[in-house]
């Protein structure tokens, strides 16, 4: 299946004798896989006689030979479908505990969101990211980590012009109010001990329609007007994800604190914090060192951690 996307990636029309003569099988067979690219994966084909077929939009597949040769610091697997890339990284990497690892899929099937959500995965079109890492000596540790992540996300897509992009408490990487990128991190093992901890990241990118997302959302391509080369940019996401988290291993959070502060796009604003049914209204003061948000909550200022929290403005109803 993979080969046929490949050939239609590029979004120009193909003929089915084409097809059929690159794919070595017959039309029939190249018209069953067409059927099979709507019906199982999603892709919009657009059929027009006398010039063949098209994918409605064109796709930029991840290249796993760049990937593997742009000298990372962790092996990077590449998938066409998995239900979840974080389930996937969990289960290699308790096959090689000590070592960490990427995994990256062009679709997911069952993409998870913080608070149970679920993560909207098309075939083709955005970065689902897990990175696996090994944690020794407990995860106490680790306090801070999910912002340091988002830290090096903004900082990767930095150079690329978008006004409005920064990051929201705990860990939502925003353009303006609408969301770019969430975070879903995930722990295995003895939380006093050894374990691993999963970062995952669902990045959108060239996504268009994203009927299925249930809350406000952008991509790269609505930002800069241009399909993006998932590939560079999940290089490039690696490559900050290293800096930052050995930062954050070598010096702490503290280290990191006001890098973080200076993307956070509500600091200073009044927020509603909710944690299902309890909420607090309050003014933004920024994090401590260990992450957690501060607020100014009837005039006294109050500390607030946890990933079931999520954030709001006041006015923002
Ligand atoms: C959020 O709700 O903001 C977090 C979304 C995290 C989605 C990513 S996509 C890659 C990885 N695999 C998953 O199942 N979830 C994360």
């Amino acid at each position: 299946m993979h080969s046929l996307i490949e050939i239609l990636q590029d979004g120009h029309f193909h003929s089915g004798e084409e097809l059929g003569e690159r794919l070595a099988i017959s039309r029939a067979g190249v018209w069953k896989r067409l059927q099979r690219l709507e019906t199982e994966m999603g892709l919009k084909v657009c059929a027009v006689k006398g010039r063949g077929y098209r994918l409605a939009q064109p796709l930029l597949l991840l290249d796993a030979e760049r990937l593997n040769q742009a000298g990372l610091p962790w092996s990077v697997q590449v998938f066409d479908t998995l239900e979840s890339t974080n389930s996937t990284a969990q289960r290699l990497a308790a096959a090689e505990p000590e070592k960490g690892l990427v995994v990256l899929a062009e679709r997911q099937t069952a993409g998870r969101g913080r608070r149970g959500r679920q993560w909207v995965s098309p075939y083709g079109e955005n970065l689902y990211l897990s990175l696996a890492l090994p944690v020794t000596g407990g995860m106490r540790q680790l306090e801070g980590v999910s912002l340091v992540v988002g830290l090096a996300i903004v900082e990767s897509l930095a150079g690329l012009g978008i006004a409005g992009l920064g990051l929201k408490w705990p860990n939502d990487v925003l353009v303006d109010q609408q969301k770019l990128a969430g975070i879903l991190l995930e722990l295995s093992g003895n939380p006093d001990d050894c374990g691993q901890l999963i970062i995952g990241i669902g990045l959108n990118i060239n996504m268009n329609i994203g009927e299925a997302v249930d809350q406000p959302w952008t991509s790269l391509a609505k930002q800069l007007g241009k399909l993006c080369d998932r590939t560079s940019i999940a290089i490039d996401i690696i490559q900050h994800l290293a800096h930052y988290l050995s930062r954050f291993f070598a010096e702490g959070f503290t280290a990191l604190r006001q890098d973080w502060e200076r993307w956070h796009v509500w600091q200073g604003r009044v927020g509603c914090l909710s944690s299902g049914v309890n909420e607090v209204q309050g003014l933004i003061l920024g994090i401590d060192s260990g992450g957690a948000l501060k607020m100014r909550v009837d005039g006294q200022e109050q500390i607030f951690s946890g990933g079931e929290l999520s954030l709001r403005l006041a006015h923002d109803t």
